[in-house]
C-alpha cells in the first residue's frame, strides 16, 4: 500500500476536493471500513450472544474475534481486558462511576492534567465531589508541556487516581506517560491513560507502559462513531462493580438481587454496536496494512512541514510546543484579533475544514488566557498540498481583516 496514494482510498476526499484538517474530531472512512459494515449487515447481521442459530453464532463469531484483534493491537495480555463502549468518553464514565466513585475517600487526590479534554475532567469533578476527594491539575510551562517537576510535586502519596490525556486535542503536545505512569505507581495511585489522539497516530502498547487503563475512540481512527474501547488491567476490571445494568451483563437475576458475568460481558450492558466493531475491525486492519512506521514517518514529514509554513505567518500565534518530537497531529492558531469562527468560514470557502471553538477543553483555554483557537489537525492521508491550501487560505482571512488593524 503506498501511502502517498492513499487519499483515492477515501471516497468522500475524492468526492468533496476538501483539505480535511479536522481529523482530531473524527476521521474520514477507508472504502475498506465502509464495505465491511455493508457486507456485516448484508451477509451476517444479528445480535450477537442471543441466538443459537448460525447467523447469531457467525456475528458473535465477527463480535468477539474484534475483540481478539483490538488485544492483539494493544498487546493486552488477554482478550476479557478489552471492553466494548461508546466512545471514550462513555470509557471514562466507566472508570469515574465504577472505579472512582467506590474507591475514593474523603481527602483522597485525583490527578488531572490542566490539557485534559472535558470528557476526562467533568467526570471526575462530580466523583471527587460526591467522595469528598480533591481533584489537582498539573500545569503546562510555556512551552505547553507538563514539566518533570509538576509531575513530581502534584503525584502525591495522597493521590488515589491519576487520569492523564496522552496527547492534547488541542495542543498536540505528547505527555511523557512513561514518566507520569510511573509516578503514579511508585505512589501507589492507579493511572487511566486517554488515548483517543494518540492511538490514530503511533503503536500503544499497554504492558510496555504499563497503564492501568486505556481509553480510546474507534471514529478517531478510521472507524464508525459511537464505538469505543476501555481497556484494564483483568484484576482491576474483576474487582470493579458493573456501570450500566441491563441484558447480557448478568449471571442469575432473581426479584431482589443479581450476580453478574464476567469480563468482559459484565461491561457491556444491552445490545451492543455490532456493526461498530466490525468498522473497528476493518479499521485496524487497514492501519496494519500500512504500518505504524510509515504512518508515524508520512506525520512527521507533514507537521515538520505544516509547523514550518505555518511559522512563516507572522500574524498568528501559535499554541505548540517548540520541540517536534514532543509534538502530534494537531496544530492550534489565531489570527491576531479575529475571532477563530471567522477564520474557519473564511477556510472553509477555500475548501479548508478545521475546528474553531474552545474544543472541549475550557479549563486549558482559561489557562492560556484565550477563549477559543482554530485547530488544524492532520492524518496521514493529508498532503503537503493540503498544508498549502491552508496557509493560501490563511492569507486571504489576514487581508480580509488587515485593514481593521491599520
Ligand atoms: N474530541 C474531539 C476533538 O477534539 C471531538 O475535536
Amino acid at each position: 500500500m503506498d501511502i502517498n496514494k492513499i487519499k483515492k482510498d477515501f471516497p468522500i476526499l475524492e468526492n468533496r476536493k476538501i483539505a480535511y484538517l479536522d481529523s482530531g474530531a473524527t476521521t474520514q472512512k477507508p472504502i475498506q471500513v465502509i464495505k465491511a459494515i455493508e457486507e456485516y449487515y448484508q451477509k451476517y447481521n444479528a445480535n450477537p450472544h442471543r441466538g443459537a442459530y448460525s447467523l447469531s453464532i457467525e456475528a458473535t463469531q465477527a463480535y468477539e474475534n474484534t475483540r481478539e484483534k483490538i488485544a492483539n493491537f494493544i498487546n493486552a495480555k488477554n482478550k476479557e481486558e478489552i471492553i466494548f463502549s461508546k466512545n471514550a468518553t462513555e470509557s471514562l464514565n466507566l472508570l469515574a462511576y465504577s472505579y472512582g466513585m467506590q474507591k475514593l475517600k474523603k481527602g483522597d487526590e485525583v490527578v488531572l492534567s490542566i490539557m485534559e479534554h472535558h470528557s476526562n475532567l467533568v467526570p471526575w469533578q462530580k466523583v471527587c465531589k460526591i467522595t469528598e476527594s480533591k481533584l489537582n491539575y498539573m500545569y503546562i510551562n510555556e512551552e505547553f508541556e507538563i514539566p518533570d517537576e509538576e509531575i513530581e510535586n502534584k503525584i502525591t502519596d495522597n493521590t488515589k487516581i491519576v487520569a492523564i490525556t496522552h496527547v492534547s486535542n488541542v495542543l498536540g503536545t505528547i505527555n511523557n506517560i512513561k514518566k507520569i505512569i510511573k509516578q503514579a505507581h511508585k505512589k501507589g495511585a492507579i493511572i487511566i491513560v486517554d488515548a483517543s489522539q494518540s492511538i490514530p497516530h503511533m503503536r500503544i502498547d499497554v504492558q510496555d507502559l504499563d497503564c492501568d487503563f486505556l481509553a480510546f475512540s474507534g471514529h478517531k481512527m478510521l472507524a464508525p462513531l459511537g464505538i469505543g474501547v476501555l481497556y484494564g488491567k483483568k484484576e482491576l476490571l474483576n474487582k470493579m462493580e458493573p456501570f450500566l445494568m441491563g441484558g447480557d451483563m448478568i449471571e442469575f437475576v432473581y426479584e431482589q438481587e443479581t450476580t453478574f458475568a464476567p469480563l468482559p460481558n459484565k461491561f457491556e450492558a444491552g445490545t451492543q454496536n455490532v456493526e461498530g466493531v466490525i468498522g473497528l475491525g476493518a479499521a485496524i486492519d487497514y492501519i496494519e496494512n500500512i504500518g505504524y512506521d510509515k504512518i508515524e514517518k508520512k506525520e512527521k514529514e507533514l507537521i515538520s512541514y505544516a509547523r514550518q509554513e505555518l511559522s512563516k505567518l507572522d500574524y498568528l500565534t501559535l499554541y505548540l510546543t517548540p520541540k517536534e518530537e514532543n509534538h502530534s497531529s494537531v496544530i492550534s492558531f489565531n489570527i491576531k484579533g479575529v475571532h477563530p469562527h471567522d477564520v474557519a468560514s473564511i477556510l472553509d470557502t477555500e475548501g479548508v475544514c478545521v475546528r474553531s471553538g474552545n474544543h472541549c477543553a475550557q479549563p486549558l483555554m482559561r489557562f492560556l488566557g484565550i477563549d477559543s483557537t482554530c485547530r488544524a489537525s492532520f492524518y496521514f492521508y493529508n498532503t503537503k498540498e493540503d498544508v498549502d491550501k491552508l496557509v493560501s487560505g490563511l492569507n486571504k482571512a489576514y487581508q480580509i481583516f488587515e485593514k481593521y488593524f491599520k
